[in-house]
């Protein structure tokens, strides 16, 4: 054990083979490697040293070039409290720099030791119901304990110190997945940042009492320390103090973040940092917020393996990453080569599905491509799930394809840095989806992630590319249709940010339960759908939800009488104030009154949809919505997904077939898979995919 100078490696060696040389300059993306990042997690730690020399070498072949290291390792790291061996990962970093790998490295702050657990047992989290965690796992910390922050602060200088300058070091890692496994911590601590943030934010007990509505129940506070954490109580807790604590976890966790960023910062100017982020999947962390303070965008995405069209949620996730990223390019930081080993059924990828999965992350503006893991552990809770190198060896399907990837990948290095063209927007707001799932809302059957990826996965099929925005968006005007399928927290500024957007000829689609309440979870009075009843030209008294199981069916109002459609979960009693009716409900609580109603504002025009619509009954409103907007619709075949990524000197289609039938699209220019050229029509076999250089002039200006 030692406590050396910082290390210094030998000379670096020259641009590896396995780097291609950069096109487009991300601001803030790592120097090295060029081309499209490829590689993953690496945890040497889990492992003699002979089989570090066997992962360098076959890095090697399947070409590599980026690894993030040490992030579960502090307990290796400073074993005991101020004592540190960095010897074995100074050997691991020349190790991998030897061999041209570049190395993101990791701050090892979500692993705790058992000893900091031991000795300052207020680092143990705590749950709603007073549970207090145990160490044994991982995450297992209060974000708002100075002793884990003095720990973490040490920890994090300590690598900075050490390994500002080395030359492998290309990127930062900061922790991992803040705010998973544990969405808030609920103890004494925590209740006393809380309550300093309350003060914060409120300035006096005056203001949070009328913010909270402490007037129902009677609960009113006198004093700050009366205030706690919502933690189990008799009954539903005063929803604006739920809120609020979520709000106040997400800025515990971005706080602890935030420390250790500027803490790498200031040692290592220069080095990009970033954190991982689980964007769809994590419902506690506000990654709009986040996405400001990071230097690049990385994501992990892992499939919901039993669902037959699982890569249309992947595509959801990988357009709100690109979001977040504000259009950049941005990193896919993990997914798995086949099974995970954490979800109920732990289904292997098919031949070709990682391949697909990849290159759907890449077309949709991902220019690193890494799996949660190298090389799979023999040991601990993850020891079933997929790797790089599996249990098995090279001679597998797996390690094959990996290989192959790599070629692939090294193939498309000239993508990089380009942006992807989007023909519409969807709103996404972390916090009107918290305000949305507490307790006590007229259906239980309304979920935002479930309406979100209903609305999205019509627009997928219809081969439109999406953005996300907050609804607070400066740049709603880049898109002629923005699609709202909930909204149920929705601010005054933010709606008049999209009456202003509808105003300047903007289409606005806006489905059920949208507008209801504002920052304070208090609803906006006068009827429904409160701060949106203006601009969508209509009035609500009363809401119908349906019962489990119930549908009601819509006829449409003017035109050739078709098939109804079936809405299922909400009604409502719309009255129009301004909209006119596109259809009506025939039948059910509502019956007679219009259910998707359309008013023309200014140059643009505000649609609502007052039911619960999905599939193909979604996508007949939708394509109405469409030729409003003058927003030009050709499906793809099915299964296909088509996406195209603009750069300065060229445009790349970015064709996938996830279907087991050939297909045939439009194509024209140099497919880079292949090496093939195609005159206008591109033929994408059963499973496959294609990037084709186009012809065409690029699009960007
Ligand atoms: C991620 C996590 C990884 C690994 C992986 C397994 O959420 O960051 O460390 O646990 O899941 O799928």
């Amino acid at each position: 054990m030692t406590l050396s100078n910082p290390v210094s490696p030998s000379e670096p060696p020259s641009e590896s083979s396995s780097e291609s040389p950069t096109t487009g300059a991300v601001p803030g993306w790592p120097r090295r490697p060029g081309g499209i990042a490829y590689g993953g997690d690496y945890n040497p730690e889990q492992w003699p040293e002979q089989v570090w020399r066997e992962d360098v070498e076959l890095m090697g072949q399947a070409g590599v070039n980026l690894v993030s290291v040490g992030i579960f390792s502090w307990a290796l790291l400073e074993p005991a409290e101020g004592q540190y061996d960095f010897d074995w990962l100074d050997r691991v970093l020349e190790l991998l720099h030897q061999g041209g790998v570049a190395v993101d490295l990791a701050t090892p702050t979500a692993a705790p030791p058992a000893w900091l657990v031991r000795r300052y047992p207020e680092v143990r989290p705590q749950t709603r119901e007073g549970v207090v965690l145990g160490p044994g796992a991982r995450n297992g910390f209060c974000p708002s304990s100075p002793a884990y922050a003095e720990a973490a602060t040490r920890i994090t200088e300590q690598l900075a110190k050490r390994y500002a300058g080395h030359p492998a070091v290309v990127m930062w890692h900061v922790h991992n997945e803040y705010g998973g496994h544990v969405p808030a911590c609920y103890c004494e601590r925590s209740a006393a940042a809380f309550r300093r943030w309350l003060a914060d934010r409120y300035g006096d007990l005056a203001g949070l009492n009328r913010a909270w509505g402490t007037a129902f129940w009677g609960q009113r506070y006198g004093e700050w320390e009366e205030i706690e954490p919502p933690r189990a109580a008799p009954t539903t807790v005063n929803p604006a103090q739920q809120l609020d604590f979520l709000r106040f976890s997400n800025d515990a966790y971005l706080a602890c973040f935030i420390r250790e960023r500027d803490l790498l910062r200031g040692h290592a100017p220069g080095i990009p940092i970033t954190t991982n982020f689980m964007a769809t999947a994590c419902k506690n962390i506000d990654y709009w917020r986040w996405a400001a303070e990071v230097d690049v965008v990385a994501n992990d995405h892992y499939l919901q393996a039993e669902q037959p069209e699982n890569h249309i949620e992947l595509s959801m996730t990988a357009d709100l990453t690109r979001s977040l990223a504000g259009g950049r390019p941005w990193m896919l930081m993990e997914h798995s080569t086949s099974a995970v080993n954490w979800q109920p059924r732990n289904i292997a990828k098919r031949p070709g599905e990682l391949r697909r999965n990849s290159l759907a992350h890449f077309g949709r503006g991902a220019d690193s491509v890494m799996f949660f893991q190298w090389r799979a552990g023999a040991s601990g809770a993850e020891k079933f799930h997929s790797a790089m190198v599996p249990h098995g060896g090279t001679d597998t399907r797996i390690w094959r394809e990996v290989v192959e990837l790599g070629a692939d990948l090294r193939a498309l290095a000239e993508v990089r840095g380009s942006e992807v063209a989007a023909q519409a927007a969807v709103l996404w707001d972390w916090q009107s989806w918290w305000a949305l799932e507490l307790e006590g809302r007229p259906s239980v059957d309304v979920g935002f992630r479930q309406l979100m990826l209903d609305w999205y996965e019509q627009l997928w099929r219809a081969g439109l590319t999406v953005d996300f925005a907050p609804p607070d968006s400066p740049r709603l005007d880049d898109y002629p249709l923005v699609v709202v399928p909930n909204l149920y927290l929705l601010t005054e500024p933010a709606a008049a940010n999209l009456a202003r957007y509808v105003e300047r000829g903007g289409t606005l689609v806006v489905s059920f339960f949208s507008g209801i309440v504002d920052a304070d979870e208090r609803i906006h009075l006068g009827g429904y759908p409160g701060a949106l009843r203006e601009l969508l030209g209509v009035w609500v008294p009363e809401f119908r939800p349906l019962r489990a199981g119930e549908t009601v069916r819509l006829r449409a109002a003017d035109g050739p009488p078709g098939a109804p459609l079936t809405g299922d979960v909400w009604a409502e009693e719309v009255q129009l104030h301004g909209a006119e009716a596109i259809w009506s409900y025939e039948d059910g609580p509502a019956a007679g009154a219009p259910a998707v109603t359309r008013h023309p504002v200014g140059d643009g025009a505000a649609w609502y949809v007052s039911t619960r619509l999905r599939g193909p009954e979604l996508a007949t409103v939708l394509a109405r919505a469409y030729a409003d907007a003058g927003v030009p619709v050709s499906p793809p075949p099915a299964g296909v997904e088509l996406v195209r990524r603009v750069g300065e000197q060229d445009s790349y289609l970015v064709a996938i077939n996830h279907s087991d039938r050939d297909a045939t699209v439009a194509g024209q220019g140099h497919e880079l898979l292949t090496g093939a050229d195609c005159a206008g029509q591109l033929f994408l076999p059963a499973g496959q995919v294609r990037v084709v250089r186009e012809a065409a002039e690029p699009r960007r200006s």
